[in-house]
């Protein structure tokens, strides 16, 4: 099926997100999907310097990073909300790479302790991922008061999210279908 890039938005010590992300990720694999799971927190990657198409000599992980990225046939990223918006983490990974977006769909999931489940944040993205050029889908995902939703050991408590969440991905799917069929005619660059 599809080549996701899922990219973790927390690098926080007692992140919830980890367990929304690998949610996430366990659904889209059990669809057939090959996820591509992009951790700031194992990557460490430094505050941006130069963007990878800047340098002469990329490190391996960067690498790596990239051609996750441009191999991608869609973008699925898990955003905390912090002071309104998606995190600096987040943010800083996706600022590394631009070309290698194009023309491929993103979904948008977002959470948070409060009952708005990051929906500021998701905003955001939005406008980030347009600029990206991966304009996200019609619908997002949101998680209210993710601390309640899943236990310790990431089993999901709250079930009525799997039915949003399947409806979310049946939608990311279509996209993502349509996007690769369109691409196969060409790019207008
Ligand atoms: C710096 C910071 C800013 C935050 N700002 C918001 C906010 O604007 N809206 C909100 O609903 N929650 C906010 N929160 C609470 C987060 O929803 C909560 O900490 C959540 O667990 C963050 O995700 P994480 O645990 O994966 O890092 C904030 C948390 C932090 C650390």
């Amino acid at each position: 099926m599809a080549k996701i890039a899922l990219f973790v938005g927390s690098v926080r010590q007692d992140r919830h997100g980890i367990k929304v992300a690998r949610w996430m990720s366990n659904k889209l694999e059990k669809r057939g999907h090959d996820v591509y799971f992009i951790d700031p927190l194992e990557l460490q990657l430094p505050m941006l310097d130069r963007m990878y198409k800047e340098m002469t000599n990329p490190p391996e992980k960067l690498r790596d990073l990239r051609e996750k990225i441009k191999n991608a046939d869609g973008y699925l990223p898990v955003t905390p909300e912090y002071n309104h918006s998606t995190s600096a983490a987040l943010k800083n990974t996706l600022d590394y790479f631009l070309e290698e977006y194009f023309f491929k769909p993103s979904a948008i999931v977002s959470y948070s302790v409060g009952q708005f489940g990051g929906i500021n944040a998701a905003q955001h993205l939005r406008q980030i991922f347009a600029e990206l050029g991966a304009p996200s889908i019609s619908s997002s995902l949101q998680i209210s008061r993710v601390q309640e939703t899943f236990d310790n050991d990431g089993k999901l408590l709250a079930t009525d999210y799997d039915k949003k969440a399947n409806r979310f991905l049946d939608e990311f799917e279509w996209y993502m279908e349509a996007f690769s069929n369109q691409r196969k005619k060409g790019t207008p660059y």
